[in-house]
């Protein structure tokens, strides 16, 4: 197996070319909103879920390199997330990837036209992937419900909910288990259903790998280097925020990070497969700059 790194890169070029290849593609009208669904999705970002469902099909034995359908589906819905949570109704923030948010780029109501589109856009990449059999439609079905009212959307309601409100350890863990956790956990998900494999350790290790994701999110949001990290920082205290730092302070989160980096590894041991690349993927996520 190549070093981490390279084997990072090798995932993630796979995943840039189909993506630029979409990119192409897409020339709806008006331009004004295929450049603004451009504009998001070629900002960079370090494709963590399409990397990750690329590693665990590869752990599983799956060639990866034809199922990149999927792997944008992931990204689109990924992205479409970013651009609203961005929004001034929501986290109202200016920066995102290094640069101007959507929003700020293309105006409050083109971004979220631009974030509906992407959604729209990954059902139709994942209903293509579906015509490849049953193992398909599970996954899709996996990634449908990640997405929606039992996953990142709830979460996102739910973040704002508390927003300024008093609540504690619970209401944390059910934010981010669907804000952040469901669509982290997703790929690896729905890699097991395409090696037709049982999802119950993939789905346990994507949930730890997904709270940590998080945590270190909260983490970077008060220590992280804004040019590094590509936001603006300090947003989570200033928009008061339920976050990590405010239930459990900075040390306790770093404690709390640990502990989901050891699950993490602990499913891993039911995962099957060549599981090495994921492992050290642990460790990244927990040492994250950006
Ligand atoms: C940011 O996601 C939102 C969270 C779920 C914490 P990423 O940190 O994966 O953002 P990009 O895709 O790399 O920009
Ligand atoms: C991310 O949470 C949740 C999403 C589903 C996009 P945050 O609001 O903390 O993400 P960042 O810090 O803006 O990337
Ligand atoms: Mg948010
Ligand atoms: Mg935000
Ligand atoms: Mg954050």
């Amino acid at each position: 197996m190549k070093p981490f790194e390279e084997q990072y890169q090798v995932y993630l070029q796979a995943f840039e070319a189909a993506l630029r290849k979409l990119c192409e593609e897409m020339q709806y009208e008006p331009a004004l909103l295929t450049e603004s669904m451009r504009y998001s999705l070629l900002a960079g970002g370090k494709r963590i879920r399409p990397v990750l469902f690329f590693a665990a099909l590869d752990a599983l034995k799956v060639p990866y390199a034809s199922e990149t359908d999927c792997a944008l589906a992931l990204e689109c819905i990924h992205t479409y997330s970013l651009i609203h949570d961005d929004l001034p109704a929501m986290d109202n923030d200016d920066f995102r990837r290094g640069r101007p948010s959507n929003h700020k780029k293309f105006g409050e109501g083109n971004a979220i036209l631009a974030g509906d589109a992407l959604l729209s856009l990954a059902f139709d990449l994942l209903l293509r992937s579906c015509e490849r059999g049953e193992g398909h439609i599970r996954a899709a079905r996996e990634l449908s419900r990640a997405a929606g009212a039992e996953g990142m959307v709830a979460g996102q309601s739910a973040d704002l909910f508390y927003e300024g409100k008093e609540a504690g350890e619970r209401e944390l863990a059910f934010v981010v288990e669907r804000k952040t956790a469901r669509l982290i956990a997703a790929p690896v998900v729905m890699a097991a259903c395409l090696a037709g494999r049982d999802t119950e350790a993939a789905r346990t290790f994507g949930n730890a790998l997904g709270m940590l994701f998080q945590i270190t999110d909260d983490l970077l949001d008060v220590k992280g280097d804004e040019k590094t990290v590509g936001k603006t920082l300090g947003k989570d205290s200033a928009e008061q925020k339920l976050t990590y730092i405010r239930v459990y302070g900075a040390e306790g989160a770093e404690r709390l990070a640990d502990f989901y980096a050891d699950e993490a590894q602990r499913a891993l041991a039911g995962f099957g497969g060549e599981t090495g690349f994921l492992k050290e993927l642990v460790n990244f996520v927990r040492g994250r700059k950006k």
